[in-house]
């Protein structure tokens, strides 16, 4: 939904430039006499180009951590149930509000075959988990979208089961029983290792109020 049009524009356009506005030079040298007067600054502090450097290692943070705790819970033995489901998602989940508190970053993710129906792929998304799935080689995606009138570049990455993840997306009558219980319309199951799951994507802010 959000910016969707406009994904799908630069998903066939991928010598986009930062500023889409630049088309329009009267519009942008509007921009470029307001927006200071309201104090726009990097939300990161380096140059555009750190800044989605920096965007990328979150991204990769962020997928492993999840691997690592699912390993720990996996090898614990311990029935997964809400409260040992926490310690995978807990740390997963803090760490994204941190990330969204102290650097204006918005974490996502979505699937094709999701649990939380919030996670569900918009066209976009779902072509590109297409192109994810079908070439290796290709590890990230960015773009540059609006939500509300605020320009974010936004990282798309895919993510991969493990073995540790099949534990709760493995076979749909070996998950928890609270899965099915809370997740009723559940689709995130039957994965296989090393199969495309969905997507996390890091939205960061192109300038902040
Ligand atoms: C302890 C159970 C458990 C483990 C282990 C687990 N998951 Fe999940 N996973 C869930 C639950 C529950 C949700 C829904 C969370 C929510 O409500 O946002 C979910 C959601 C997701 C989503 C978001 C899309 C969707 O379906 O809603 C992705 C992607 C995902 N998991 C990937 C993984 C990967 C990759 C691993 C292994 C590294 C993993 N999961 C390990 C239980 C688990």
């Amino acid at each position: 939904m959000m910016g969707m049009r406009l994904e799908n524009l630069l998903l066939n356009n991928k010598k986009l430039t930062r500023f889409p506005l630049m088309k329009k030079p009267l519009i942008y040298l509007f921009l470029l006499l307001v927006t200071p007067a309201l104090g726009a600054r990097p939300v990161l502090a380096g140059s555009y180009a750190e800044d989605k450097k920096q965007v990328e290692a979150y991204a990769d943070e962020l997928i492993r951590l999840r691997v690592r705790d699912s390993e720990i819970l996996a090898k614990s033995g311990k029935e997964i149930d809400e409260k040992t489901f926490g310690t995978v998602y807990g740390r997963l989940y803090k760490r994204i509000d941190e990330l969204r508190k102290n650097k204006g970053l918005i974490v996502t993710y979505s699937a094709i075959k999701y649990r939380n129906p919030q996670n569900s792929g918009t066209p976009f998304e779902i072509r590109l988990m297409a192109q994810f799935r079908s070439d290796r080689n290709f590890k990230k995606f960015w773009t540059v979208t609006m939500m509300g009138n605020r320009s974010y570049s936004r990282l798309l990455r895919p993510v991969f089961a493990r073995k540790s993840c099949l534990t709760c997306h493995g076979p749909k009558d070996k998950r928890a029983a609270f899965i099915a219980r809370r997740y009723s319309t559940d689709k995130s199951y039957g994965f296989k290792d090393g199969e495309l799951m969905g997507l996390i994507s890091i939205y960061m802010p192109d300038e902040e109020d």
